[in-house]
């Protein structure tokens, strides 16, 4: 745990414009910064970064934070993690509390397992170059297939010594302890003792996108068919396989520099093209592409360039993962390398400046693809023509651009001498078809779901509107808390009072009334920042923005600098409503009556339609019903109290 004196140094120390400056193009814009929004793509800057407040916020995708946060989010950091990547950057000390036992477990589990997995990823790679195994089997294996040493230390390649307890018994004794080492599944517990789950393998650690080692992959030496080929790690804590991908970590930059990825299918292929100098690679691994996989790359490219090996059996399986990367709004490109060649082998035998060439040669479209591909299976054979006709043109259904749909239904028409008119038809037809899917709901369904006629009006609530009222007023609080206002005094307080008005802080004044009606918003957000507002006020202090915009919980942070951000719209909200005051301080006063009041207004309104649900549950008797219908008209009459309030507050 970092101590909080540390964190606020921290967050005092940091220049957000720098932070950011690290990782996006900033140029001075007034008293803020601007660059391209690292998080979408555009190509007009909508990211905009204030020193003064130290926040960041793009206009286009909505993404805020403060400095931390943005460490956190660009570079899948932990909280902690940024915290000391922002303190490393400033050159600050981490002085971290002791932490309890339970803490250290439930914080540390994670942390064990990287720990480990680095421990024992350098142990395997020190087997593979200085143990005379290693050396004998494996080493010179690897040599034969052209790696050399600074590749296999890049990538941390290592060997697996062919024994039941090697690896496992060398962690436990320096200290690994049991669990650990089968949670991350390098090993397997067979009661007695732990087994190394991989033998007499060349190991690949699989790295996430910060550099940590999260998983294995281990290649049998050789090429005997008696045991798979590759054995994998096991999904674990730290390692979803759905979400990684192999040599994201070594080539996010030059994915980002080359505005492009490639994606190819092993192990083997990402290193042997970073050995030949491309470095814009990641392997799905043998898996059928995700979704998630494919967001992986669009944080850094929207295009993406598949390689194919040659033999085409796989290939048709991995035509729904060309959709999913359609339907992300992403360009794909298809490369298919010549029969028994992958792209490790290729770069192997051929320069590199041959293979940029042969790739930019052969990418094709995803049209042009699958036309290749299967047009010679459906030569002279109509039905089969029609019927890639039709799984053409759902891919194009699926692309969410209408423009780049249409471009590509041009395409479609030139390279099957179809109509275009034909094809604009079938696309309509699934779209059509789609929407039905949508909103068609079975008749059984509709009939079952009509419910006895309200016995009272209807009572409108709308949960959009509640959370803007919401808004409204943690603005208010936020902005305003220490401000005070003049209040009327009410009459029955008259005596305690020696004036007819009195200075009363906007915070105390929204307060009182929270905790006295036990008020809590709906938004859960909204609720935290409350909460936590009322904490500190109930202790004498009120909460600077700061305090909100520092806050552990990007949630919190975020939604904050939102509701900051719109404070004009308050202002706004007076010019529509007609509200023309003499001084700014009545001016804050109408503000914050018209919120609480609007607030009030729909609360009770929300409480109104609860009521009204009550009622026309069957199961009520009279007596129950008789008295929901005087709750209900309590508080109607105060919702009429609180409309003609403030109207008359409104229209001078
Ligand atoms: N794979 C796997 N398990 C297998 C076979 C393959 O997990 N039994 C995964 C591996 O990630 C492998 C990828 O699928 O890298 C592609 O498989 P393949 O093309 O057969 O292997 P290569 O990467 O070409 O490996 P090599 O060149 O060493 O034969
Ligand atoms: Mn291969």
């Amino acid at each position: 745990m970092i101590k909080p004196e540390t964190i606020q140094q921290i967050f005092e120390t940091a220049r957000i414009e720098e932070v950011i400056g690290d990782f996006v193009t900033l140029k001075k814009r007034g008293s803020n910064y601007l660059g391209l929004c690292p998080f979408h793509n555009e190509k007009t800057p909508s990211f905009s970064v204030s020193p003064s407040k130290g926040i960041y916020k793009c206009f286009g995708c909505g993404k805020a934070g403060n400095a931390v946060n943005f460490v956190i989010e660009h570079e899948h950091y932990s909280y902690p993690e940024a915290l000391k990547y922002v303190a490393k950057k400033y050159g600050i000390d981490i002085e971290e509390e002791e932490l309890t036992p339970e803490m250290r477990q439930e914080l540390d589990e994670r942390e064990s397992m990287f720990t480990l997995n680095s421990f024992v990823s350098k142990y395997l790679n020190n087997n593979l170059l200085k143990s005379e195994e290693g050396k004998a089997v494996a080493l010179s294996y690897l040599k034969e297939r052209d790696f050399r040493e600074a590749t296999i230390e890049k990538f941390e390649l290592g060997y697996a010594i062919d024994q039941w307890h090697d690896y496992s018994e060398h962690a436990q004794k320096n200290g690994y302890k049991k669990e650990i080492l089968v949670k991350t599944g390098l090993s397997i517990d067979k009661g007695k003792g732990l087994i190394d789950r991989f033998r007499g393998r060349v190991i690949f650690p699989i790295h996430n996108l910060t550099g940590k080692v999260i998983g294995f992959g281990g290649r049998i030496l050789g090429s005997e068919k008696s045991t798979a080929k590759y054995l994998n790690s096991p999904e674990s804590e730290i390692y979803n396989k759905s979400k990684v991908l192999y040599g994201i970590y070594f080539a996010k930059n030059a994915i980002v520099k080359a505005d492009n990825c490639y994606l190819v299918e092993g192990y083997t292929d990402v290193i042997s093209m970073h050995q030949a100098g491309i470095e814009n690679v990641v392997a799905s691994s043998g898996t059928s592409l995700t979704v998630d996989q494919i967001r992986l790359i669009k944080r850094y490219t929207p295009n993406i360039t598949i390689l194919f090996d040659g033999d085409p059996a796989g290939i048709k399986a991995s035509f729904r993962g060309i959709d999913l990367i359609l339907e992300q709004g992403m360009n794909v490109k298809i490369v298919l390398f010549p029969e028994g060649e992958d792209p490790d082998s290729y770069v192997r035998s051929h320069r590199s400046s041959e293979t940029e060439t042969f790739i930019k040669d052969k990418a094709a479209d995803f049209i042009t693809f699958k036309t290749r591909l299967l047009l010679g299976e459906t030569a002279g054979d109509p039905t089969a023509k029609a019927l890639l006709i039709k799984e053409i043109v759902h891919s194009i259904s699926v692309i969410p651009d209408g423009i780049t749909r249409s471009v590509y239904i041009k395409e479609c028409s030139a390279v099957m001498e179809v109509p275009e008119q034909t094809l604009v038809n079938e696309l309509n037809k699934i779209f059509r078809n789609r929407f039905r899917k949508k909103t068609d709901t079975p008749r059984e369904l509709i009939e079952d779901t009509v419910v006895a006629p309200p016995r009272e009006e209807q009572i409108e609530f709308d949960p959009l509107q509640m959370k803007t009222h919401e808004g409204d007023l943690l603005r208010i609080l936020l902005l305003y808390g220490d401000k005070t206002i003049l209040m009327e005094v009410v009459e029955e307080e008259l005596e305690q009072f020696a004036e007819k008005e009195v200075e009363v802080k906007v915070a105390d004044y929204l307060l009182d009334d929270f905790l006295h009606e036990q008020i809590s918003f709906e938004d859960e957000t909204y609720n935290k920042i409350l909460s936590e507002y009322i904490e500190i006020w109930k202790q004498g202090n009120l909460p600077t923005q700061n305090h909100f915009t520092n806050h552990p919980d990007p949630q919190i942070v975020n939604t904050v600098i939102h509701l900051l951000s719109s404070a004009y719209q308050l202002s706004e909200n007076w010019e529509k409503n007609k509200i023309y005051v003499k001084t700014e301080d009545d001016q804050l006063k109408l503000v914050v009556m018209a919120a609480w009041m609007s607030f009030k207004s729909r609360l009770i309104n929300k409480q109104l339609k609860e009521i009204t649900e009550e009622i026309q549950k069957t199961d009520k008797d009279e007596a129950d019903i008789y008295l929901l219908q005087q709750q209900f008209f309590e508080l109607k009459k105060i919702a009429n109290q609180i409309d003609r309030e403030l109207k008359r507050t409104f229209t001078y």
